[in-house]
C-alpha cells in the first residue's frame, strides 16, 4: 500500500496519472527551446510532474525559499553544476505603475545588472544594462548550463518576492535567448506572472496549469486499486474523489487511510473488496483529524493576525466569511477584490476597496506572523485575486467537528 498510495517525492508508478499527456508536452516544449511554467495550487502534482516528465534529463534544481534573492537562485543553480561564482543581479528602477482601478501593478521598465566572478579569471566590471541586450555575464551564465547540458528548474518560485520574480523574468528571457530553456514551478492559478513582468516572455514560455477533473481523480483511485487487486464500489471511489476537493495529494492520503481502515495491507492473490462506505467515511474522519492541526490554528489565529498596512478587523471578518458568505465554489475558483469586499460588507459596512487591497497584500505576512506556514490563502497581486492555495481547508470546513 505504501508504494501505491504515497505522498513521497518520488512518483509512484502504480498511481501516477499522466493526464492530457502533460509529461510529453513538458519535454516537447523544452526540446523546442521554450520555457515551461508549471503552476497550480498546493499538492496538485507540480513536483511529481516535473519529476516524472524530466526523470531522464539533467536538472539544476533550486528550491526557492522566502527571502531568497534572484542572485542567490542563480548561484545555487550554478552550484548544482559545480560552478561556484558570485553573481549579482540588481534591479533598478523597479517601477510600479498605477492601473485604472487605482491598484499598483508591479511591472515596468527595469535595469538589471548581472555580474559574476569577482574572483574569476574573466573579470567583469559592474554593468548596468537591461538584461537581454547582450550582457556578457548572462551569456556566461547561460554557457555554464549549456556546457553541462542541464535544465535550470526553479521550484516554489512563488516564494520569491515580487522584485526577485521580476528580476528572474528578465534573467529567464535572456537565458531563453541563449538557448537555455528553464522550468519554473509554483503556486499560481492563472497565467504565469512572468509574462506580466516581462511581456517579451510571451510566446517563449509555455504555461501548464494543473487542474484535476473528477474522472482523473477517480483514475488515481482505480489504478491504485487495480495495483492492489482491490475491488472498490463506484460510490466509494466517487466519495473519495469528491472529498479531495481536486487536491490529488489529499486524495492519495485518503486512499491510503481507506486501505488501512479496510484492512488492506498488500496485494493478495484473491481480490479484496471494499464495498461499503464505512472505511472511506472513517478515512475522511481521520484525515480531517490530521489536518485539523493545520486548519484549527489557521481559523483561530488568522483573525488576530497583525493588520499591517491593511484594515483593522479585516482578517477577522474574512475568516468568519470562509465557507459561509464566501462559499465553496468561490474558493475553488478564486475571488476578485470586489467579491471579497462584497462578502465582508455586512460585517464591515465602511470597508473600502483600497483598504481591502492593502489587507490582501499583507495576507502572506499576516499568515506568517500567525505561524501559518505554508500559507493557506494567497493574494495574486497582478490580478488582484484571492486564492485558496490549500484546498484541504474545504474538507476541513465541511467536516470539522462542530462546537
Ligand atoms: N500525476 C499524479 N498522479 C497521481 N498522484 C499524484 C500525481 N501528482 C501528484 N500526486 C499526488 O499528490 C501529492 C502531491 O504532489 P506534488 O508534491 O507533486 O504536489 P505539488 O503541487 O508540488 O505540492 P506543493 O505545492 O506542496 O509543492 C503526491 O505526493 C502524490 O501523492
Ligand atoms: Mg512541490
Amino acid at each position: 500500500v505504501e508504494d501505491v498510495f504515497t505522498m513521497n517525492p518520488e512518483p509512484s508508478r502504480f498511481t501516477y496519472i499522466d493526464r492530457a499527456r502533460l509529461d510529453h508536452k513538458v519535454r516537447q516544449v523544452l526540446d523546442g527551446g521554450r520555457h515551461v511554467a508549471i503552476h497550480g495550487e498546493s499538492k496538485f502534482g507540480k513536483s511529481w510532474l516535473r519529476a516524472n516528465a524530466l526523470s531522464k534529463k539533467k536538472l539544476a534544481r533550486v528550491q526557492c525559499m522566502p527571502g531568497m534573492k534572484a542572485s542567490a537562485v542563480i548561484e545555487q543553480a550554478l552550484g548544482q553544476l559545480g560552478v561556484t561564482e558570485t553573481v549579482s543581479i540588481s534591479v533598478e528602477n523597479f517601477a510600479t505603475r498605477t492601473d485604472e482601478g487605482g491598484g499598483t501593478l508591479g511591472y515596468g521598465p527595469a535595469e538589471i545588472s548581472v555580474r559574476h566572478g569577482e574572483n574569476s579569471g574573466t573579470r567583469e566590471t559592474a554593468e548596468k544594462k537591461p538584461v537581454g541586450v547582450g550582457t556578457d555575464s548572462l551569456a556566461w551564465v547561460a554557457q555554464q548550463f549549456r556546457d553541462n547540458g542541464s535544465i535550470p528548474v526553479f521550484e516554489d518560485f512563488h516564494n520569491l518576492s515580487t522584485v526577485d520574480q521580476f528580476a528572474m523574468a528578465y534573467v529567464m528571457k535572456a537565458l531563453g535567448e541563449w538557448n537555455v530553456p528553464c522550468v519554473v514551478v509554483g503556486i499560481w492559478t492563472d497565467t504565469h506572472q512572468l509574462k506580466l513582468y516581462n511581456g517579451e516572455l510571451d510566446g517563449r514560455i509555455e504555461d501548464i496549469r494543473l487542474r484535476w477533473n473528477f474522472e482523473e481523480l477517480r483514475a488515481v483511485v482505480t489504478s491504485g486499486c487495480g495495483a492492489l487487486n482491490v475491488v472498490m464500489g463506484d460510490e466509494i471511489v466517487d466519495m473519495l474523489a469528491r472529498a479531495a476537493y481536486s487536491s490529488v495529494g489529499l486524495l492519495q492520503e485518503l486512499c491510503f487511510i481507506t486501505m488501512d481502515e479496510a484492512g488492506v495491507r498488500r496485494r493478495q492473490l484473491r481480490s479484496q473488496r471494499i464495498e461499503n462506505s464505512e472505511a472511506a467515511s472513517a478515512a475522511i474522519g481521520r484525515a480531517v483529524e490530521q489536518i485539523s492541526s493545520r486548519f484549527e490554528p489557521f481559523l483561530r489565529k488568522l483573525p488576530e493576525a497583525p493588520a499591517g498596512e491593511g484594515r483593522e478587523g479585516f482578517y477577522r471578518h474574512l475568516t468568519s466569511a470562509l465557507g459561509g458568505r464566501i462559499g465553496e465554489g468561490e474558493l475553488l475558483e478564486g475571488l476578485d477584490v470586489d467579491d471579497v469586499v462584497g462578502a465582508l460588507l455586512i460585517d464591515d459596512p465602511d470597508l473600502g476597496r483600497s483598504e481591502a487591497v492593502a489587507s490582501l497584500k499583507n495576507l502572506e505576512a499576516a499568515q506568517r506572523a500567525a505561524g501559518i506556514r505554508p500559507p493557506v490563502l494567497a493574494y495574486d497581486e497582478p490580478r488582484e485575486r484571492l486564492i485558496l492555495v490549500d484546498r484541504r481547508l474545504l474538507l476541513f470546513l465541511k467536516e470539522k467537528p462542530t462546537g
